[in-house]
């Protein structure tokens, strides 16, 4: 059975992060997305927060699991039979980052591999940060996130 991870810190969950979890789960037996804890980084929304919205996201996705994770990713891949991670990529400026976090997670755990999803072109541009200072400033950032992120997204910037 091919399982995999596609871990991230979600925060929040835009589209892009749903086309990839869609593609993925076509192409893998089982996908379980990690939802990192990092203790060191307060989130607009609370690990908890975020893995009920990707497992409310993904409920009609069979094969699709959500969890949290903290420490390293590879222990993470290994503790659920991993063996593959997912890692979306949109542009050239992603790659640096990615590649040497695909090295460094191979030099941990070669028995892992990284796989590249490409993100849709209308994704390019999406992504957590720029959707949180959208929308910090009251602006509509629909088509960028699932309609619940973004009336979750509001409530929280109502009461900031
Ligand atoms: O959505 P993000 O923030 O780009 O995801 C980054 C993430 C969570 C995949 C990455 O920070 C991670 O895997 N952290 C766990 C710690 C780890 O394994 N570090 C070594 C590889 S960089």
């Amino acid at each position: 059975m091919n399982i995999a991870v596609y871990p991230g810190s979600f925060d929040p969950t835009t589209n892009g992060h749903l086309d990839v979890i869609e593609r993925a789960a076509k192409i893998v037996d089982k996908l379980i997305v990690g939802v990192l804890i990092n203790p060191s980084k307060h989130g607009l929304f609370s690990v908890e927060e975020r893995v009920a919205q990707l497992k409310e996201l993904t409920k009609a996705l069979p094969n699709v699991e959500v969890r949290s994770f903290s420490g390293l990713l590879v222990d993470f891949a290994r503790s659920v039979d991993a063996r593959i991670v997912i890692r979306g990529l949109r542009a050239v400026t992603d790659f640096e980052y990615e590649f040497q976090m695909a090295l460094t997670n191979r030099s941990l755990a070669d028995e892992i591999e990284t796989l590249f999803i490409p993100t849709s072109a209308h994704y390019m541009y999406v992504s957590s940060s720029m959707v949180k200072e959208v929308a910090s400033f009251g602006k509509s950032v629909e088509g960028m996130v699932p309609e619940s992120i973004q009336k979750q997204m509001d409530e929280k910037f109502k009461k900031a």
